[in-house]
């Protein structure tokens, strides 16, 4: 490879490398599996190797993903919470095994564990209490989830014992059942919200809500791996754990402490088989070395500790050939596309077609037509290609090109910058109009009964309907003249569109489905400016300053209203008697606290407790913050307000008031 392709493949690596890191530790929704990002890894550390004038300190190669979110206080970590070197053959576990033979002389005691898959956790402990729970963050400094982790009933808040060191800090992994999953989902789904891709991503997006009675109903789980103290009982890992386990902390007995090659790889081959019957998941084995004399002794990598090392087990792989790829429109007009595969038996099922998620994805794996793919069953049901088989590449394979138009309409497709795939501007494309319909009528938008993704399809074929104005003039006589609808069917579809016109506002506004504007948008859009007509007058600077709209919100807002075809729906839907205002019987609340920052620390009585302060915050216009910075407006203090928050206000001379004050700036009678 030339300098400057290298260069170039470096750079559109460490990008896509970062994105994934985003997905997965900011927003818990990784697109890719575990086995994908690591060959992502593998290859620009290969090309940093081979270019090491391209390498940098601030590779993603060099140091881990950062899980950090606005909302809550961060600190320092005091021993930083690195990542594992992962591996997926037994060779490569040999090789390590020679590798740390090589520096110690001979072969050490290891401790084989199984490895959960979660979110890391540290736990402070000061005098037996549980002060601090860390996320591992960007590994030097984490969020302070503790009133989270404190919902977590294996988690001890206070521990006793004589030999407990002043200080420790118990480190290990947030998880979540998959009968709890399970449940979870079926949830979201019977709501029509998103579901959760894995365990493991609903373990991590629970420990990163803000609101701890969600997280208490979750029922989310901990298993702890590692001690770690300036006073430590032992000099030995397994030992240390099992006197944590006596201490009343959940470690796990899936633990060995193996004397040579074959115990571990007893180890590995019965938990291959045997994870399929735990009740969490695991998706490998992790080895350390067991005296802590001696991992001292093999130190560190900027990343991973010399001294341990995952064993990963392979999602089920098949490869095929890839035959064509199509393209599907979706409801915003994302293009996405699909590889047709010869079809291949994947863990029992046959697989004919597998997701290309967009343009990005096809470049970064290079995939031509003809080639032989590695495809992989990941979280979701629909299967992905991993990788390329190069070597069995056709000389005549010729690179991808990206269709220029749309598929169904033949628009000129539109990359927006930062954007790794192409949309179709055209809002008249036929997907796009029957998806925002099936978006327009699902059970968290105006919720009508009986209008399904078949209902929507039979009505727009048939010209009864070209938007979702045309919903609320559609007749009985009209359904009739189908087939697939009886009387009855027919009444019932026209009950449920008569019954949506009582909707609330902030639904309606969601149903219209602007770009970027969710339920959680809506929300804030419709408590805030109240009405319809009030939203199309905003500028931009106002929209900005709505809780939740950042400038691609805003801006989607806008154009979604400088264009007169969604201005004749809207109108449209009004005089139909759709809820275009909040509600009068709603409590309107005055903006008292727009561009406030506040926090709220410590307990308070009812009927003004701290879940009820903090709702008024919200209603109020107010922003409610987690962590205390110079952006902090003031600070509401009840009984024990935490002593940090305290201090960082005195330092950066934010007010600290009483929830009095607090009430009597809103106007309530206390
Ligand atoms: S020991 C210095 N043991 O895997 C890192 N980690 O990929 C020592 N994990 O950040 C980590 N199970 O969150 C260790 N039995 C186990 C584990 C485990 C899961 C997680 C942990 C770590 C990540 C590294």
């Amino acid at each position: 490879m030339k300098k400057d392709e290298a260069k170039n493949r470096i750079d559109l690596l460490k990008k896509e490398i970062e994105k994934h890191n985003n997905n997965y530790y900011v927003l818990n929704k990784p697109s890719i599996s575990d086995f994908e990002y690591d060959l992502l890894i593998n290859d620009l550390a290969q090309l940093e190797k081979i270019f090491p004038e391209f390498a940098d300190v601030n590779s993603p190669t060099q140091k881990v993903g950062s899980d950090k979110t606005k909302g809550f206080e961060q600190f320092k970590h005091e021993y930083p919470m690195l990542s594992l070197g992962n591996t997926y053959s037994k060779e490569d576990l040999e090789a390590f095994f020679s590798r740390t033979e090589k520096t110690l002389g001979f072969f050490p005691e290891y401790i084989c564990e199984l490895k959960y898959d979660g979110a890391s956790i540290s736990l402070i402990y000061e005098k037996g209490k549980l002060t601090k729970a860390l996320t591992r963050g960007d590994g030097e400094t984490g969020d302070n989830v503790i009133h989270n982790v404190k919902t977590i009933k294996t988690i001890p808040h206070k521990v006793e014992s004589v030999n407990l060191p002043e200080k420790f800090i118990m480190r290990g992994e947030v998880i979540m059942f998959r009968e709890v999953f399970d449940r979870l989902n079926s949830e979201k789904i019977a709501n029509n919200e998103q579901p959760f891709a894995n365990p493991r991503n609903a373990a991590a997006g629970t420990l990163k809500t803000l609101d701890s009675s969600i997280v208490a109903n979750r029922e989310l789980e901990c298993l702890l791996y590692f001690l770690l103290s300036e006073n430590l009982p032992s000099d030995k890992h397994f030992e240390n754990l099992n006197i944590a386990k006596s201490w009343g902390f959940n470690v796990p007995r899936y633990m060995k402490l193996c004397k040579n090659h074959s115990d571990i790889f007893e180890f590995i081959n019965l938990w291959d088989t045997e994870r399929h019957n735990l009740k969490f998941d695991t998706d490998g084995i992790v080895i350390k070395v067991n005296s802590l004399k001696l991992q001292e002794e093999l130190g560190f990598t900027a990343k991973s500790p010399r001294w341990a090392i995952s064993y990963k087990f392979q999602a089920e792989q098949a490869s095929t050939k890839l035959l064509s790829i199509s393209f599907q429109v979706g409801r915003t007009g994302i293009i996405t596309p699909v590889a047709n595969l010869q079809s291949v038996l994947l863990a029992g099922s046959t697989i004919r077609r597998a997701t290309l998620h967009n343009d990005a994805q096809i470049k970064i794996l290079d995939i031509r037509i003809g080639d032989n793919v590695i495809i992989e069953k990941g979280g979701e049901i629909i299967p992905k290609i991993v990788s390329v088989d190069l070597s069995k590449r056709e000389q005549s394979a010729e690179v991808f090109k990206f269709i220029e138009n749309c598929p169904e309409c033949g628009t000129k497709l539109i990359r927006e910058e930062g954007e790794a795939g192409h949309f179709c501007p055209n809002e008249d494309c036929p997907p796009q109009i029957k998806g925002k319909i099936e978006h327009f009528v699902s059970r968290k938008a105006m919720n009508i009964d009986g209008f399904g993704e078949e209902t929507v399809d039979l009505l727009y074929k048939n010209g009864l309907i070209k938007t979702v104005a045309d919903i609320y003039n559609l007749k009985k006589e009209q359904l009739l003249k189908l087939d697939r609808f009886a009387n009855k069917s027919a009444d019932n579809i026209i009950a449920g569109i008569e019954k949506s016109k009582e909707i609330p506002f902030q639904k309606v506004l969601f149903a219209l489905g602007i770009r970027f504007v969710g339920e959680t948008v809506a929300k804030k859009l419709a408590i805030r400016l109240k009405n319809i007509d009030a939203l199309l007058n905003c500028l931009f600077d106002d929209l900005v300053n709505v809780d939740e709209v950042g400038e691609k919100i805003a801006n989607s807002i806008i154009s979604y209203f400088t264009n007169p075809k969604n201005l004749e729906i809207v109108n449209k839907l009004k005089v139909a008697g759709l809820k275009f205002a909040e509600d009068n019987n709603m409590q309107n609340y005055p903006p008292l606290l727009q561009d406030k920052s506040i926090v709220v620390t410590g307990s308070f009585d009812k009927p003004y407790d701290r879940k009820k302060l903090e709702e008024l915050v919200d209603n109020f216009g107010g922003k409610l913050v987690k962590s205390v910075s110079k952006l902090t407006s003031f600070i509401v203090a009840g009984e024990k307000p935490g002593p940090d928050k305290i201090d960082k206000a005195a330092k950066l001379n934010i007010k600290v008031i009483s929830r009095d004050e607090f009430l009597r700036m809103i106007e309530i009678d206390i």
